[in-house]
């Protein structure tokens, strides 16, 4: 690049910024704010030793007169409220005065309980950033955790949320209903949350991460991941270290979710990776890790050697999509800890027509009724396999009793 053409970049950029920084929200004199205090050089509003909402309002109306009265404008880089006493915010209308800002920063408020849902109006188009950390008490109360979640919904430009080591215990029913095009990250770790109501995530197209490591799933509802698929990049979900058992996950939860996935369950209670749940998922390309489960390398592994899911030890350099999984066979009576298979470790297992249907059901179907109509048929051919069984044995017994006679 020539000499020239930096120093019209250089120029370029200094006439861009300008005029916005002149615009931007200035400090008032500090008394005027305390205990709360303003930092010019990041635009940033940070409160500590709060007590009341009331409090919050009478700071807030001292900065919004300042800012009219210097014409600036009432928008923030950062807002930080850290370690007050606050029990609630948003109590009182408009406790912001309508001051807005791109982040904002909510930790360590040990008595915070609850948010309320316009709490932050003025800044529902304006913030792309929320951490909520370390408030232990925030969401543990059934209401106050919907009033949270409706509390997040609202803003629209939103871009990443950490909702980390807080007290949610459920992610509500809808809870991000409303679009927000621009939510890409969402981090709900370290919270206690026990389950995933229907539709939770439904409106989040753009979702690209979702990080729900270190709670207390032990059950997802088959609704609970469905997503609008708006987009075609790769979904990342987190599920580590939680109470995730084999029947965690209802038959057809994956066909709800019409996105490739990468997901993580490692350190879970898994002992089966079951087709009924898992063909679904496999069939888009998605990639599961599950370290740290008590698998079973049982019969019920076969399929996934039989589609090429499962590491198959003569072609150690295939893509498989199943990963990191450790499994033990108690064959020989004593466990053994199997890291690649063969089919070998299959011979005994019976050949399942069922596992076969199965696969090509799904991979003729192409939506998620059809995906559903797969696993019903599936479940009536195990009933009429039975009935079969059955009919069979008492067949044979009425054949036995009459060379007896
Ligand atoms: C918090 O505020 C109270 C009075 O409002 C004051 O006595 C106390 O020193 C303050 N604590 C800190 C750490 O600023
Ligand atoms: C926020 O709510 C207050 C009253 O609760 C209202 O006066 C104000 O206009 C609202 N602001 C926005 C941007 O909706
Ligand atoms: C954001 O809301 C404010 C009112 O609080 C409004 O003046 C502004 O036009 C809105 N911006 C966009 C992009 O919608
Ligand atoms: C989202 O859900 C809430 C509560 O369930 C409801 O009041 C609201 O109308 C819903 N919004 C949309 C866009 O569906
Ligand atoms: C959603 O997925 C289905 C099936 O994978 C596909 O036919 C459809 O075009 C997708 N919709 C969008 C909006 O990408
Ligand atoms: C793991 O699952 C088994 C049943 O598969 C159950 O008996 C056991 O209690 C579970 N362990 C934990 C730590 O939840
Ligand atoms: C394992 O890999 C070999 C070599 O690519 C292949 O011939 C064999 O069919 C594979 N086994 C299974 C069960 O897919």
């Amino acid at each position: 690049m020539s000499i020239h053409r930096k120093l019209s970049m250089i120029i370029m950029s200094v006439i861009i910024i300008l005029p916005q920084s002149s615009k931007s929200a200035v400090c008032p004199p500090r008394d005027l704010i305390i205990p709360c205090k303003c930092a010019n050089y990041f635009n940033l509003i940070e409160c500590t030793n709060i007590t009341s909402d009331f409090d919050l309002k009478k700071i807030f109306i001292n900065l919004k007169n300042e800012l009219d009265k210097q014409h600036a404008r009432p928008v923030y880089d950062e807002f930080k409220l850290v370690q007050t006493q606050l029990e609630h915010i948003g109590s009182i209308d408009d406790i912001f005065s309508g001051v807005s800002f791109r982040r904002i920063s909510l930790s360590r408020n040990n008595r915070l309980k609850r948010i309320e849902p316009n709490a932050f109006n003025s800044s529902h188009n304006v913030t792309t950033e929320i951490m909520i950390e370390d408030n232990e008490l925030l969401g543990s109360n059934h209401n106050d955790n919907i009033g949270l979640f409706d509390a997040i919904s609202r803003f629209v430009a939103l871009n990443t949320l950490h909702l980390t080591d807080n007290g949610i215990r459920f992610i509500p029913k809808y809870a991000f209903n409303r679009s927000q095009p621009a939510l890409r990250q969402l981090f709900l770790t370290d919270n206690r949350i026990e389950r995933i109501e229907d539709y939770a995530f439904i409106g989040l197209n753009a979702i690209e991460l979702i990080n729900l490591d270190g709670n207390h799933l032990n059950k997802l509802s088959l609704h609970s991941l469905e997503i609008k698929n708006t987009t075609q990049s790769l979904l990342r979900i987190f599920l580590r270290s939680n109470k995730l058992q084999t029947n965690a996950f209802p038959p057809g939860i994956f066909s709800y979710l019409r996105r490739r996935i990468y997901l993580n369950m490692n350190i879970n209670n898994l002992s089966q990776i079951s087709q009924n749940v898992f063909q679904s998922f496999f069939k888009r390309r998605s990639i599961l890790s599950v370290s740290k489960n008590p698998l079973k390398c049982d019969c019920d592994f076969k399929w996934l050697l039989d589609q090429n899911i499962v590491y198959n030890s003569s072609n150690p350099n295939g893509d498989y999509l199943l990963r990191d999984y450790q499994c033990t066979s108690d064959n020989d009576n004593h466990d053994r800890i199997i890291n690649g298979m063969n089919l070998d470790d299959f011979d005994h297992c019976p050949e399942s027509p069922i596992t076969q249907t199965l696969k090509q059901c799904f991979s003729q179907a192409s939506d998620e009724e059809q995906e559903l109509f797969c696993l019903n048929r599936n479940v009536n051919d195990r009933h009429l396999g039975h009935t079969i069984l059955v009919i069979t044995f008492f067949f044979i017994c009425f054949q036995k009793l009459l060379v007896f006679f």
